[in-house]
């Protein structure tokens, strides 16, 4: 056979072989190996040319370039209809491992249900007002009708900072910085950290979250309270929500209440969060106490208000059924990761 018959011939075999093909990357490299590789077919063709006479030489090297060509453009545009570059050694590559899993961060938990009440609140009429983490005992407890020598002082165990300044045991301070700053009638929430200085435990924490409200018209009533606060326990959780309040105390408040919502005695662990009561603690409120209108120059014969404090943690225990308050403040991404 001749050398231009042998070159004919592997052209011929060539397309054969590309017809043959399943175009996936690792045949296609084959196919390049097998024509285009040192110790190919092309080569070996051009290593013949040594034993052609000289006058031949020049348009059979010219023969053979064309088919080097046109073998290295087809598989080329082969290439080139694949998606993805092509993998010269297949072997390197376990296509069976997992891939690497990147994470997103996402809304805590705590923020997610603070910006579900602002909405249900937002919903009946109320604006947001915001407070200072720092604050003075002035805002936190004088003009809250707590005055130095006041045994309640005693019910929250305060961090007091340097110059008076001390981190905030309530967002009630945020009623006197808005009331000091807004003319009546009021109507604001006030979301925010507070901070205690207590044992820390399943239920309590040195840092948590509140909303305080505040309510200042000619005619509040505490019934209007009651029916305020049950509104809001049905929109978190459901018409079915069985909530109580009970008398209490606090100084800027007269008469006071708490709010209980149930939670039912059915595990080990309710009998621990709940005292073995089956109820749990989610707000402090009752009627602003005319000391505290005086404090910030609001008339108490004329005005009158409402108050809440509602504990964020507490309800999102609730809502969420998680048995103990410390995992907010873990930053543990296996919990996080479950409210996105
Ligand atoms: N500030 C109170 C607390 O932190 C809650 C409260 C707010 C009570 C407003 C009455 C009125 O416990």
């Amino acid at each position: 056979m001749t050398l231009l018959e042998k070159i004919d011939l592997c052209k011929k075999n060539f397309l054969k072989d590309k017809s043959a093909l399943d175009t996936s990357p690792s045949s296609i490299d084959l196919l390049k190996i097998k024509y285009l590789s040192r110790k190919g077919e092309v080569a070996r063709l051009f290593s013949s040319l040594n034993s052609v006479s000289n006058e031949e030489k020049p348009s059979l090297g010219k023969a053979l370039n064309k088919l080097k060509l046109s073998i290295l453009q087809n598989i080329t545009d082969l290439e080139d209809s694949l998606d993805g570059p092509s993998i010269v050694d297949d072997n390197d590559i376990d296509y069976t491992l997992p891939g690497n899993p990147y994470y997103n961060g996402s809304v805590h938990p705590i923020n997610q249900l603070i910006d579900e009440i602002k909405d249900i609140f937002l919903k009946i009429g109320f604006s947001i007002a915001s407070g200072k983490e720092i604050d003075t005992d002035f805002f936190n407890f004088e003009a809250l009708n707590i005055p130095e020598y006041h045994p309640a002082r005693d019910m929250q165990d305060t961090f007091y900072l340097k110059n008076d300044m001390l981190l905030r045991t309530h967002t009630s301070a945020s009623q006197i910085h808005y009331m000091l700053e807004n003319n009546p009638p009021v109507r604001i929430i006030s979301p925010g950290k507070v901070y205690r200085n207590e044992d820390i435990s399943v239920r309590s924490y040195c840092l948590f979250h509140q909303i305080e409200g505040l309510f200042v018209d000619k005619n509040v009533s505490f019934s209007e309270l009651k029916g305020t606060l049950d509104y809001f326990a049905r929109q978190i959780f459901g018409n079915s929500v069985k909530t109580r309040f009970r008398p209490s105390y606090f100084p800027f408040t007269e008469p006071s209440a708490e709010m209980d919502i149930y939670w039912g005695l059915n595990s080990e662990s309710d009998y621990r969060i709940t005292k073995g009561t089956g109820w749990l603690e989610v707000l402090g409120c009752g009627m602003v106490n005319p000391e505290v209108f005086k404090s910030v120059q609001y008339d108490p014969d004329v005005w009158r208000g409402y108050a809440f404090g509602l504990g964020i943690e507490r309800l999102a225990m609730l809502k969420y059924g998680i048995e103990d308050i410390r995992i907010f403040f873990d930053g543990d991404i296996r919990f996080l990761e479950q409210f996105k």
